[in-house]
């Protein structure tokens, strides 16, 4: 991926800032580069990456929904329905971690997980809250899985390529929202909407609510 190789990203950095290119967007509420406006098929989705929960060393593309570099982000909506689904595609190896947490987490200091702000399975198959392991999760994602994530406000669950894991999080408190977070070359995809997987009996995609933005 040269999107977040480490020249690419100094490139970013040093000489093109942010945002400074057709083709990259960089915590950039509203634009939507290298799409046509008028292509309602490739409208902007509902819910993306939120630009104002980003770790300072995470760059976010193709339309808010790819993440790499280095620290975390949160998705833009709360998993406040009964039900809600949405995945991740591990789209390259790294460090990686993905859940959920509130606005609380701490996005600079990673991995998330290490607090008491986040719920997150680590790239080791982990599942990690307040830095303690509650076990590991079988299947174990590699590069190329999608990680499907579910929570009904009792249980949040894993499924890798479709399959449940066998361990859950059962102690997930406060308003929480999709969370990711990246480090040494791992490509994430975070996906909201028309699903790789279909999501659990009863579950769907996160509704944005209107009414508590
Ligand atoms: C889940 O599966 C892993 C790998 O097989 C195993 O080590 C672990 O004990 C299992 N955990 C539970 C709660 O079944």
């Amino acid at each position: 991926m040269w999107c977040c190789s480490k020249s690419a990203q100094l490139l970013f950095d040093t000489v093109l800032g942010f945002g400074g290119t057709e083709t990259v967007s960089v915590n950039s509420g509203d634009n939507n580069p290298g799409t046509s406006s008028s292509d309602s098929s490739k409208r902007r989705p509902d819910i993306i990456i939120d630009s104002g929960y980003v770790g300072s060393e995470v760059v976010i593309i193709k339309n808010g929904l790819r993440l790499c570099g280095t620290g975390g982000a949160l998705g833009s909506a709360p998993l406040i329905q009964t039900k809600s689904y949405f995945e991740v595609k591990i789209q390259q190896e790294g460090k990686w971690a993905v859940g959920v947490g509130t606005r609380n987490s701490p996005l600079d200091v990673g991995p998330v997980g290490s607090d008491q702000h986040s719920w997150m399975l680590r790239h080791t198959g982990e599942l990690y809250f307040n830095a303690l392991s509650i076990g590991k999760l079988d299947p174990i994602p590699e590069e190329g899985d999608v990680i499907g994530v579910s929570y009904d406000h009792i249980e949040l669950n894993f499924f890798i390529n479709g399959k449940k894991g066998n361990i859950s999080f059962t102690n997930v408190r406060g308003t929480v929202f999709p969370a990711v977070y990246v480090d040494e070359g791992a490509v994430l995809d975070v996906i909201f909407d028309s699903f790789l997987h279909p999501p659990p009996n009863g579950f769907d995609k996160i509704m944005k609510e209107k009414s508590i933005l």
